[in-house]
């Protein structure tokens, strides 16, 4: 994944025994395409040398405003202008309580304080991921601090719970850097759903045939998930219903996990009722067996088989596309198709019989399982190709086709 290609990241290190994580992080950015210069406080250097933080950015780490170096090794004593002149972000990971109260004041009386004050405000973000003891954390001039950096338009990631390094254990440990590289990501990404609400189901459901077995089927939840992401990374709050599957939570997504179609149907009633947009990507079995027994069933050594009865499950994408704040207009319903054979004329027909205003189809056997997809969606004007990609490439392109047609019936 090469999520931050292009993109060029001004890592701050202050004092903190989080700094082992930002070697980390730093390997992180680098590995997602972008490139990065290291920026250290005299404290951050009591935890991690420059020398580790030079090795992984491969570039001359900064960590005096007195230095006369530029990047290329130049003499130049403007530093604290020239590092971020190309940036796309300032990221300060971990930016300690202190290096907080500096940037709240302005103060500016080492590189990295001055090199955040001497940014262009308008074009280059600040983004803090604070590391602290837990009571340093919740201490009101800590949180007064935040609140007046996130005025002056800092950007400020959360925090871990946990055991602390202190051997505390509470709110206030840095984010891991797999987390932070998930939210810078996002960051980047355009805002195209702020203010959406949107409910996304995944994976497959499972149908009790007695305690120990069940009917499920191979989807994966890799695009339901995917596409959960790509809503929340596109700003829209998301609830994402999911059937079996271990896959991890996107950040930032709320999950309700479920096990049948009925439990689906079930949880999404009240989501339902405040969604902008609801994307139907589960694989919901059709059928059920009619009882699922209390107890294993049992060979009982005859040579009879069980006789299972089904019962068809509900249609949960019709069912809500039929709800009234769906035909109204207030809740965009799009579905999925996973075909075998024809996933034009499949998808066409799908569409109006769910009476859905898009739907995107793809191949079943092409997608369950598998880290690529290739969609095509289709709607009242025809159908768009989405060429093979992986899921998260084509569950952004899907949640801007969402906004774009949304944004078009408004
Ligand atoms: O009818 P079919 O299962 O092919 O339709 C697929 C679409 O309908 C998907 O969006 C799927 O999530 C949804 N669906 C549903 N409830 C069902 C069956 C399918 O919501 N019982």
């Amino acid at each position: 994944m090469t999520d931050l290609s292009g993109k060029h990241i001004v890592l701050g290190l202050s004092g903190g025994i989080a700094c082992y994580k930002a070697a980390d992080f730093c390997r992180a950015l680098i590995k997602a395409g972008a490139t990065v210069q290291v920026v250290m406080t005299e404290a951050a250097g009591q935890f991690i040398t420059p020398v580790t933080m030079q090795a992984l950015s491969n570039r001359p780490v900064f960590t005096s405003q007195w230095d006369a170096r530029d990047a290329a090794g130049v003499a130049n004593s403007m530093a604290h202008i020239n590092l971020t002149r190309e940036a796309d972000a300032i990221v300060i990971a971990p930016c300690s309580a202190d290096f907080i109260a500096k940037l709240a004041h302005g103060a500016a009386d080492d590189l990295l304080s001055l090199m955040c004050l001497a940014r262009p405000l308008g074009t280059v973000p600040l983004l803090l991921a604070p590391a602290m003891n837990r009571e340093m954390w919740a201490h009101p001039a800590t949180q007064r601090n935040l609140a007046q950096v996130q005025a002056d338009g800092a950007t400020v990631f959360g925090v871990g719970k946990g055991f602390q390094a202190c051997g505390e254990t509470g709110d206030g440990r840095m984010l891991e850097p797999q987390e932070l590289l998930e939210d810078l990501v996002a960051f980047f990404q355009p805002k195209l759903l702020a203010g959406h609400h949107v409910l996304v189901t995944a994976g497959p459901t499972y149908e009790a045939i007695d305690p120990v077995r069940g009917i499920t089927n191979l989807s994966s939840g890799k695009m339901g998930f995917a596409i959960a992401r790509a809503a929340h990374e596109a700003g829209a709050q998301v609830t994402l219903v999911a059937g079996p599957v271990s896959l991890p939570t996107p950040r930032g997504v709320t999950r309700l996990d479920v096990k049948s179609a009925q439990n689906m149907l079930a949880a999404l009633a009240e989501p339902a009722q405040a969604a902008t947009v609801f994307i139907a990507c589960a694989a919901v079995a059709d059928w059920r067996p009619t009882h699922a027994a209390d107890q294993k069933i049992k060979k009982d050594g005859s040579g009879q088989t069980p006789q299972l009865q089904f019962t068809e499950n509900p249609d949960i994408l019709a069912t809500v596309a039929q709800s009234p704040r769906a035909k109204s207009g207030a809740l965009y319903c799009v579905g999925f198709a996973a075909e075998s054979q024809d996933l034009l004329a499949n998808a066409q027909a799908k569409r109006l019989r769910k009476g859905v205003p898009l739907l995107v189809g793809n191949i079943g056997p092409a997608t369950f399982g598998q880290d690529d997809n290739a969609l095509l969606l289709v709607d009242a004007n025809g159908a768009t190709e989405l060429a093979r990609a992986p899921k998260l490439v084509l569950a952004r392109l899907l949640i801007a086709a969402v906004a774009e047609r949304m944004r078009a019936r408004a």
